[in-house]
């Protein structure tokens, strides 16, 4: 196994860094004042003076003391954390796209447009809809965008009364927070023994106020909704919308379409599903696109192509309004543009595949680990990410999901997602995309499988995990459920 020692430098912050509130020399301000009245004049400026050497040298030991994914595995289920191609940024850089201004007349930038118009096809026949938005700037803000299209919906076509939006109880959190933010009520239902939607509780749960229900498929276990036809069915029966969360679009792309399994709405993760750099948070991009019946609802400006120009329309009929200034997040989305075209149709297919292959071997790997469980229907393939549980390992030794992802880190690994989805005791979920080869992932088995025997014999050496790096255990907020994230509205309070 390769040992690890992470970079440890005492490094300042950029702001202690270098001299501050340097006076303005004298003849400066004598040459400025023939401009600018004396008393409005600032002597002093509270920014760092710091020659370009070391900001560099500042930046580069921060990036020593870092994780990245040029750097190795980084397994985070749901985030789709794949490799970051390098000739998408040579292309964006020599494109010098930012020497357009967002306010420049359409016809001055066809170009541009174009590439955004063949980019919504394309995310149009990979999904199955017919028209998209490109400026959600995360999957967050796509499904917050997507909330208040069906509301807008409902209110236009007088069923203003649906407020409420059914979310199974192995979604991610920002389902209902977004759903919270549009105005509806949530309406949780459990899963069943299977991992998937429970279907009789779906059935106990929709009623005349259902106005959407938001499934990510595969769901957030790395099960597949078989029943997502029935599911659409029963939705619309009520005149519902079907919402489709696409974190995890990488295990189907090229092989299945949310559109045809019954979706009105769904979002795309341009930063997980077409390897755009995640960012400390951002920038994303998260397009959100809709059926035909639903086009008139986007928001504004829509890129649209007529009478041989791309122009920006600004009169669709029933539009929520602006989610994101001017077009989105531009430079996310011709990364994700370049990958796309770079890839073609046929890699595409074969990109899901080695995704869910590789999540497999992975995951018959490691439940032959002890202390390792596999949860909800063990003899299921999963697809392109599998959620284990530690549960049993914590009761032999005391040691938690926690700290063996603490102590992945002292072997130079990211650990894997933790403690999500919410119904799976001492989840870890992984999701090592296509980009993980074989002797990456079994390098990885080989550290966790240390990890473990560590667990049984010297506890303490995962307790106190990490050592080998340059942040050791940080204080962490612990608790239980957030309140944010619980139901309001729980499927068994039917109202009339
Ligand atoms: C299942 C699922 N839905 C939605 C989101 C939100 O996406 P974003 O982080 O782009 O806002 C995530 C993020 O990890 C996710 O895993």
């Amino acid at each position: 196994m390769r040992t690890f020692k992470q970079a440890r430098w005492n490094e300042p912050l950029i702001m202690e860094l270098g001299r501050h509130e340097e006076e303005i020399k004298d003849d400066f301000i004598k040459e400025i004042s023939k401009y600018i009245p004396e008393k409005y004049i600032r002597r002093k400026l509270n920014i760092p003076n710091i020659p370009k050497t070391r900001v560099i040298r500042h930046f580069t030991r921060l990036t020593q003391m870092n994780y990245a994914i040029d750097l190795g595995l980084y397994p985070l289920g749901s985030c789709t954390m794949k490799y970051n191609p390098k000739y998408t940024e040579f292309i964006l850089n020599q494109l010098s796209i930012d020497s357009i201004h967002p306010l420049q007349p359409p016809k001055t930038i066809q170009g541009l447009l174009l590439i955004l118009y063949e980019f919504k096809n394309y995310l149009s026949e990979i999904t199955g809809m017919d028209a998209f938005t490109l400026q959600p700037a995360a999957g967050a803000q796509g499904e917050l965008t997507g909330a208040l299209i069906i509301k807008k919906y409902h209110e236009v076509n007088g069923n203003k009364y649906k407020d409420e939006i059914i979310i199974p109880d192995s979604a991610h959190g920002t389902n209902p927070a977004s759903a919270k933010m549009a105005g509806f009520k949530v309406v949780e239902i459990p899963s069943n023994k299977n991992g998937l939607v429970d279907l009789d509780a779906l059935k106990s749960a929709v009623s005349k106020y259902t106005a959407g229900i938001m499934l990510t498929n595969p769901n957030t276990l790395g099960l597949f909704e078989k029943n997502v036809l029935t599911i659409s069915n029963i939705i619309h029966e009520v005149n519902g919308l079907l919402y489709y969360d696409g974190a995890n679009l990488n295990a189907i792309m090229g092989w299945a379409r949310p559109g045809d399994m019954g979706f009105d709405i769904v979002h795309v993760n341009l930063h997980k599903t077409f390897a755009t750099p995640h960012g400390g948070g951002g920038p994303g991009s998260g397009p959100v696109g809709v059926k035909e019946y639903l086009k008139e609802y986007l928001p504004i400006p829509y890129i649209d192509y007529q009478d041989g120009e791309y122009i920006l329309r600004n009169d669709l009929k029933y539009t929520i309004g602006k989610v994101h200034g001017y077009y989105g997040n531009i430079s996310v989305i011709l990364r994700a543009y370049l990958y796309l075209i770079n890839v073609g149709g046929r890699k595409l297919r074969y990109i899901s595949g080695r995704a869910v292959v590789n999540s497999n071997y992975m995951l018959r790997k490691m439940i032959k680990i002890k202390g390792i469980e596999l949860p909800y229907n063990p003899e299921e393939p999963r697809m392109h990410e599998f959620v284990v549980s530690l549960k049993k390992l914590k009761e032999d030794t005391g040691v938690s999901a926690r700290d063996v992802s603490k102590r992945l880190l002292d072997y130079g690994l990211h650990p894997p997602t933790i403690y999500f989805p919410l119904i799976v005791e001492e989840a870890m979920m992984f999701e090592p995309t296509e980009s993980a080869s074989k002797d990456e992932i079994d390098e990885y088995i080989e550290a966790l499988r240390l990890i473990i025997n560590e667990a049984y014999e010297n506890p303490s050496k995962l307790i106190n995990a990490p050592q080998n790096t340059s942040v050791k255990r940080v204080d962490e907020a612990y608790g239980s459920r957030p309140k944010t994230m619980a139901p309001t509205y729980k499927w068994l309070k039917k109202r009339d």
